[in-house]
């Protein structure tokens, strides 16, 4: 039995990295890669200057909540959008110079991804105003528009994010809703810590945060505390908050204790708070927060993936699920997350959300179900598991504590046993591998396919062609497999078509034979390793 144990498994590596792509809401390339070159449509450039009047009529803080809260969405969205400077081929240069911070969005007017990202920017920068005043510049520039300018920031796809410190850039790597901009950007530009020095600050604090790290201190100075400071900037995406008070502090965190330095993480959650009992070191701060920002049962979003994808916690259970489904199964999820919490990772996917589901799905051969699945990813080992049986409280309970020990079997596809009786060409598959291909006592050619490969159906021609030519080579045995639904540990193809020769006498080393060569070359590369020539009906070629 292969158990977590064994080396990586290339497929699924692979596959790692496919999953990584498809899931990553990946700001820099998803519209275009490229920005042309030239310049020709600065001629009917307009100047869509910072509408200074608007800016002007920006509601000031308001102690009671009200102005704003009154604006309709749109509104608010349309104001948004003007604090955010637009920018052209005449002041680029000029704005990303003069000013200390700059954040720069390039985007596209086509592209779906912009569309989403630009109200959200919009929205990032109004409450950014509001804070820090003019600290930080948020700009945005349509970089096919304006492509020398694009060039120039160092945009090249849409959405893009970048931030101008003295007018030199770094990426962007905070989140992608509107608070996820406000706190990397605060961060990044500002103070990364709030401080609370009230209950009634306290009680706002919470009404805008439900996920934050609080940190309560004798003193704002002192090693302890800069270390503290230190990991919240260095962090991307949580905001952090400092209290010196208890009383201030038990509105935060009603439980706190008494000693002081303390630290801790608030979620939105049933698992709401979780006290840190580690130094106060930078290093350690943010190992915490990367084992315990996560909640106990982490939905997967588009937003979220890459986050998921990258936590330190590698052993990953997965449960796909219609949002009913689920429901009727969160209360035992939670229970079993409670019990492995920061052992497993445990995410729900709405398995009515394809281009979250189905991506692994697919690797389960599941691609259809409509069903509730629960699986298991090691992405420390890359290998993935099945719960094949009903999902249960116990059934799942076994299967998480079967995971962590390090003793499910792996999960390889494989279609149904297919019926090979007078076959030309044998179907091989997943579970047949062994016994068609390995333990064979024959001569194996394998020619492995996938159903959407290019040349596939070429090489495929090819293989019948020669299944034919050699009728008479008993020893022989012609096969196939679609490793788009069949996988074998033994079996580690990336290419297709790829035709493999397995000698009777050494199965463990199959010849890669060229799938470029011409019948004939491919017959005599055969005769060549298996010394047939004898058998070879010479005119059919
Ligand atoms: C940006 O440049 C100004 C002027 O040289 C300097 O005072 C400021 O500290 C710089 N900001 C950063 C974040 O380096
Ligand atoms: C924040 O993002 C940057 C850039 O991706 C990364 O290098 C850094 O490690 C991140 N910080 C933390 C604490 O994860």
């Amino acid at each position: 039995m292969f158990t977590r144990k064994n080396p990586t498994l290339r497929f699924t590596l692979y596959f790692t990295l496919t999953l990584l792509l498809i899931l990553s809401y990946n700001v820099v390339t998803q519209c275009s890669e490229a920005v042309p070159d030239d310049d020709d449509l600065e001629g009917i450039e307009e100047l869509l200057a910072v509408d200074e009047e608007v800016e002007k009529h920006q509601p000031e803080e308001q102690g009671g909540g009200g102005g704003t809260d009154k604006l309709s969405e749109a509104e608010v969205l349309t104001k948004a959008q003007r604090i955010v400077l637009e920018l052209n081929s005449d002041k680029t240069e000029k704005v990303i110079n003069e000013n200390e911070y700059v954040l720069v969005l390039g985007y596209a007017p086509w592209c779906p991804r912009s569309a989403e990202l630009m109200p959200r920017f919009a929205e990032a920068a109004t409450s950014l105003k509001k804070e820090l005043g003019s600290t930080l510049l948020m700009a945005k520039i349509d970089a096919e528009r304006y492509p020398k300018s694009a060039s120039f920031l160092g945009i090249k796809g849409y959405p893009t994010l970048l931030l101008f410190v003295n007018g030199t850039s770094q990426p962007y790597s905070g989140g992608f809703t509107a608070d996820d901009i406000v706190i990397w950007a605060r961060k990044k530009t500002g103070s990364s810590v709030i401080r609370i020095n009230s209950e009634k600050e306290a009680e706002e604090f919470l009404t805008k945060y439900h996920t934050f790290v609080i940190g309560r201190f004798d003193k704002f100075e002192g090693h302890e505390y800069d270390e503290f400071v230190r990991a919240a900037k260095l962090d991307n995406e949580t905001q952090f908050v400092e209290v010196n008070k208890v009383e201030h502090a038990q509105v935060l965190y009603p439980d706190i204790p008494s000693t002081v330095n303390f630290l801790g993480i608030v979620k939105s959650e049933p698992e709401r708070y979780t006290a840190y009992d580690g130094a106060f070191t930078t290093s350690k701060i943010l190992e915490f927060l990367d084992y315990n920002k996560f909640p106990l049962v982490t939905k997967l979003t588009e937003m979220n993936s890459i986050s998921v994808y990258s936590s330190p916690v590698k052993l990953q259970v997965f449960v796909f699920a219609d949002i009913d489904d689920f429901k009727n199964l969160q209360d035992t999820i939670q229970d079993v997350a409670r019990t492995f919490k920061s052992k497993i990772m445990f995410i729900y996917v709405d398995i009515k959300e394809e281009n979250l589901a189905k991506p692994f799905l697919t690797l389960f051969g599941l691609e259809e179900s409509r069903n509730t699945v629960v699986a298991a990813f090691d992405n420390g080992m890359s290998s993935k598991y099945l719960l094949e049986s009903e999902p249960t409280r116990s059934n799942i309970q076994d299967f998480c504590n079967n995971f962590v020990q390090g003793s499910l079997s792996p999960f390889f596809k494989s279609q149904p046993i297919p019926d090979n009786t007078d076959a030309t060409i044998h179907v091989v598959v997943g579970k047949t591998f062994d016994d068609a291909v390995l333990s064979n006592e024959k001569d194996v050619i394998l020619e492995v396919f996938t159903p959407w490969c290019i040349n596939c159906d070429a090489i495929s021609k090819q293989v019948e062609k020669l299944a034919k030519h050699y009728k008479a080579a008993t020893n022989l045995i012609f096969a196939r497999i679609d490793a788009s639904a069949n996988e074998h540990p033994k079996l580690q193809v990336n290419d297709y078509p790829t035709l493999l020769l397995y000698k009777a006498d050494d199965k463990t080393n199959p010849i890669k034979l060229s799938t470029k060569s011409s019948l004939k070359e491919l017959a005599a590369s055969i005769n060549k390793h298996l010394k047939v020539k004898n058998q070879v009906v010479k005119d059919e070629l």
